[in-house]
């Protein structure tokens, strides 16, 4: 077995997304924060996993994606990297890691694939990244575009809106999504954009589009983990689908427990290493380890 698979689950590349695609098989993408997490998504099949900025947002509780830095990303990539056997990782490059000028776009990039274990870059922007995505993918480090609602431009475009509903605006975003591929992205989110603006994209270009918000017509989806399990406690938007509502879940699991806690029915003998002592007095309390639990592994 190759040092670069795992049992007969290979390592999803660059060429299997694009196979995929080519047998018109839908790529499955969603992102991931941290180790157990992305072992979980991994295992359930997950094609792609982003280290999406979004983290600023679902794990960070801030506003939008822009305090978000190169350094908490590659913390969470990091994370993400030990935990997966599978999918293809990518990094979301944060706001103001791209966007200076090429060269400290590429030096960016670069960490996220030494530093952070990542296989690929994600960065948001057409027209006006073209040379920056040209410059990345020149030493080999694949760059997957993004397009349309490209939450890092939230103030620019006034909220997180619906973009291309215009004629006019459509062409705009067409125009991005070409000049991404033609830079040479090897594949592009399609954010927030009319259904049948993300279908005409999808059959001109060449790479795989990954859609969220985009209707059912692009090459893969991509879904927030948190969104995708139900861990929010707002409501989603309606792009989203909730496969599962840990949030509730989670919430009254922390009741049960709490309840069984102060009933005294948590923990009882067979969470304790070895005999159970009559309750003790304030004075006599104190940790006391011994009796047959005493060489039991703790946990594992
Ligand atoms: O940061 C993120 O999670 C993303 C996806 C929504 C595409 O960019």
């Amino acid at each position: 077995m190759s040092k670069h698979s795992v049992g007969s689950n290979p390592r999803v590349t660059v060429q299997t997304l694009r196979a995929m695609t080519s047998r018109s098989e839908r790529i499955a993408m969603v992102t991931a924060y941290d180790a157990t997490f992305a072992r979980m998504l991994d295992e359930g099949g997950a094609d792609i996993l982003l280290v999406g900025d979004s983290l600023g947002m679902v794990v960070q509780g801030q506003e939008t994606t822009l305090p978000v830095t190169i350094d908490e990303m590659l913390y969470h990539c990091r994370a993400v990297a030990r935990g997966s056997k599978h999918a293809h990782l990518v990094g979301d490059m944060p706001f103001m890691s791209y966007q200076v000028s090429p060269e400290e776009a590429l030096r960016s990039a670069g960490r996220f694939l030494s530093e952070g274990g990542m296989h690929a870059v994600k960065l948001e922007g057409g027209l006006d990244m073209a040379a920056t995505i040209r410059r990345i993918v020149s030493v080999g480090i694949p760059v997957m575009g993004h397009v349309g609602l490209t939450p890092q431009s939230v103030h620019a475009m006034g909220g997180f809106r619906v973009q291309g509903k215009s004629e006019e605006d459509a062409q705009r975003v067409l125009s991005d999504a070409r000049a991404v591929a033609d830079a040479g992205a090897y594949a592009l989110v399609l954010e927030g954009i009319p259904s049948e603006l993300a279908s005409r994209i999808t059959s001109e270009l060449a790479i795989p589009t990954i859609g969220i918000g985009a209707g059912p017509h692009c090459d893969g989806h991509v879904l927030v983990c948190y969104d995708l399990l139900g861990l929010t406690a707002e409501r989603v938007p309606r792009f989203v689908k909730q496969y599962e509502q840990f949030y509730q879940r989670g919430s009254a699991a922390m009741a049960r427990y709490k309840q069984e806690l102060q009933a005294g029915d948590f923990p009882v003998a067979e969470h304790s290493f070895g005999p159970i002592p009559e309750r003790s007095t304030p004075s006599t309390q104190g940790f006391h380890a011994g009796g047959e639990g005493e060489h039991e592994p703790v946990r594992g």
